[in-house]
C-alpha cells in the first residue's frame, strides 16, 4: 500500500529528459547493431581475401620449390631457405614428400605448428590458417601457414575505429534531442508559464498559439473548465452580493422603526427587549455589509488600469476612521519621500485597510495607541497591543468565520476579506504575534511591492 502511494507521489518526469535519454539509447543501440553486422560481414570478407592470398602464395612458391628440390645433388635432404635480410615473416611454409619428410622450409618456419597429416586445401588450428597443395603427381606437398592474429587484429582495429565515434555521438545525440524537444515544446512551455504567472483570481481563457495537436485538445478542455468555473463562481458571488444588497433596506427600515419605537417606551423589560432587537439588527446590518465586501473581494476587478498613490489613500481612510477616536489613539507614519504608486483598486484598498484597522481598534488594548506605518518599499504595517495569539491559531485566522477573541462582537470575516483582496491583487499578507520587537501585541503586514510595477 505504501509502495503504491509512494509510486503515485513520484515526482513527474521531464519529457525532455525522458526523450533525450530514450533517443540516445535508441541511437546507441542502433549504432552497436550496425557495428556488429559490419564486423560480421567484414570478418567473412577479410577471411575470403586472406584465404585467397594464402592459396595464391602456395601456388606461386610450389613451382620454385619443385625446381629447387629436383635440382639437388642429394635428393631427400632437408633444406632451410636463408633469408636475404632480417624481416618479420608472417607467412611460413614447408614442403614435404608423401611420407611427410621435410624437404624445404622457409627460414622462420617451425614444423611443429603445421598439420601432421598432409591436407589438400584449407584447414585451421587454434593459432594458424593453412593451405596445402600437392604437386609432381602427389609426390611433393606444400603447406603455407599464416598466423590468425593478423586477421583478429584487423577485425579488432576496425571495431575499435567504429566504436570511437560513439564517445562523441552519445553526448551530441543527448544534447541534440534535448534541444530539439525543447524547441518543439516551446509553445507548451509558454502555455505553462502563462498558467503559472496567473493570479488566483484570474479565470479567463488561456490562449497560446501553435500548441501541438495533442496539447491543444487539453488546452481547449482547460478553457472550457475555466469558463464553467468562472460562471459558477460569478453566480455564487452575485447571489451573495444581491442577497446582501436586498437585505440592506429592510434591515435599515427595521432599525429605524425600532429606534423610533424606543423613544415612546420607558425603561423596563419591553425597553430591554427593544435594545436587544436593535443590537441584533445592527449585527445583521454588519453581516450584510461584510458579505458585500467579501463578494467584491472575491470577484475580479481588484486591479485598476491606472496607478494610485497608496500613501495618500491610506491617509484618507485613516483620517476618516480617526474622527471617532482621540487623536493620540492612531499613529500614522508615512514615507518621507511621499508617494508609492500601485495598481490595486482604490476601493479594494480602502476595504482592506478599514477591516485591518477595525480589528486593531476592536481587538487591541483600548488604552494603547495603534501604530500604522507605510514604508517607501510598499509595506503597510498595523501594530496594536493585544494578548499574544498562539501560532497554531494565527495560521487559521484568514479563514472565514475563524475568531480567537470572542469577547467582542464580530463574525470572523474581516481577515477573510483582507486575505481575498491581498491574494486576488497579487500582494502578500503576514501576521505576527507578538508584534516584531515587542513582547505582546498583534502585527499585520501587507507587502504591495509586487503590484507596484505592473
Ligand atoms: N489587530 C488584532 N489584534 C488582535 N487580534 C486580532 C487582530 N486582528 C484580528 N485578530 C484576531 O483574529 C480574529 C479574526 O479576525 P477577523 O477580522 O477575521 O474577525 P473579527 O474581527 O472577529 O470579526 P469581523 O471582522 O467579521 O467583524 C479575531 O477574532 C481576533 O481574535
Ligand atoms: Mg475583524
Amino acid at each position: 500500500m505504501r509502495f503504491l502511494r509512494n509510486s503515485l507521489q513520484k515526482k513527474p518526469q521531464s519529457l525532455q529528459k525522458t526523450l533525450g535519454i530514450g533517443l540516445t539509447l535508441g541511437v546507441t543501440l542502433l549504432w552497436m547493431l550496425a557495428l556488429l553486422s559490419t564486423v560480421y560481414v567484414s570478418h567473412n570478407k577479410l577471411n575470403e581475401l586472406f584465404d585467397s592470398a594464402l592459396a595464391e602464395t602456395a601456388q606461386r612458391i610450389m613451382p620454385l620449390a619443385v625446381v629447387e628440390i629436383t635440382n639437388r645433388e642429394i635428393p631427400g635432404q632437408s633444406q632451410q631457405i636463408m633469408s636475404f635480410e632480417a624481416h618479420d615473416e608472417q607467412l611460413v611454409y614447408i614442403v614435404r614428400d608423401e611420407s611427410g619428410t621435410i624437404l624445404l622450409q622457409s627460414h622462420n618456419a617451425d614444423p611443429t605448428v603445421f598439420n601432421k597429416t598432409l591436407h589438400k586445401g584449407f584447414s585451421s588450428s587454434v593459432t594458424y590458417r593453412f593451405y596445402g597443395a600437392w604437386a609432381v603427381q602427389n609426390t611433393l606437398h606444400i603447406e603455407v601457414a599464416e598466423p590468425l592474429t593478423q586477421r583478429r587484429d584487423a577485425i579488432i582495429e576496425m571495431a575499435a575505429t567504429l566504436l570511437w565515434p560513439l564517445v562523441l555521438l552519445i553526448p551530441l545525440c543527448f544534447m541534440g534531442s534535448w534541444a530539439f524537444v525543447r524547441y518543439s515544446l516551446r509553445h507548451v512551455l509558454t502555455y505553462r508559464d502563462q498558467i503559472e504567472s496567473r493570479g488566483s483570481g484570474d479565470l479567463s481563457a488561456v490562449t497560446v498559439e501553435g500548441l501541438p495537436a495533442e496539447i491543444n485538445t487539453i488546452a481547449e478542455s482547460v478553457n472550457d473548465l475555466l469558463d464553467r468555473l468562472r460562471r459558477a463562481l460569478e453566480s455564487e458571488r452575485s447571489f451573495t452580493a444581491n442577497s446582501a444588497h436586498e437585505l440592506r433596506t429592510p434591515i435599515a427600515t427595521a432599525l429605524a422603526q425600532i429606534q423610533r419605537l424606543q423613544h415612546g417606551v420607558s425603561a423596563g423589560t419591553v425597553k430591554d427587549k427593544m435594545v436587544k432587537i436593535e443590537a441584533t439588527l445592527r449585527g445583521l446590518s454588519g453581516l450584510s455589509e461584510k458579505l458585500m465586501q467579501l463578494a467584491k473581494a472575491e470577484g475580479g476587478g481588484l486591479l485598476s488600469t491606472e496607478r494610485h498613490d497608496l500613501a495618500s489613500l491610506l491617509r484618507l481612510v485613516v483620517d476618516d476612521m480617526q474622527r471617532s477616536f482621540p487623536a493620540s489613539m492612531i499613529k500614522l507614519i508615512l514615507p518621507q519621500d511621499g508617494a508609492f504608486m500601485s495598481v490595486i483598486d482604490p476601493d479594494a484598498f480602502a476595504i482592506l485597510v478599514r477591516n485591518l484597522l477595525d480589528n486593531a481598534i476592536k481587538h487591541g488594548a483600548s488604552n494603547q495607541p495603534i501604530e500604522i506605518s507605510f514604508s517607501s518599499k510598499g509595506v503597510l504595517s498595523i501594530v496594536n497591543a493585544a494578548p499574544v495569539i498562539p501560532a497554531e491559531t494565527l495560521v487559521q485566522l484568514r479563514r472565514r468565520f475563524v475568531r480567537s477573541n470572542i469577547s467582542v462582537q464580530g463574525l470572523g470575516l474581516g481577515l477573510a476579506i483582507a486575505d481575498a483582496i491581498v491574494t486576488g491583487a497579487g500582494a502578500a499578507m503576514t501576521f505576527n504575534s507578538p508584534a516584531t520587537g515587542r513582547a505582546d501585541g498583534f502585527e499585520v503586514s501587507v507587502d504591495f511591492f509586487k503590484i507596484s510595477k505592473k
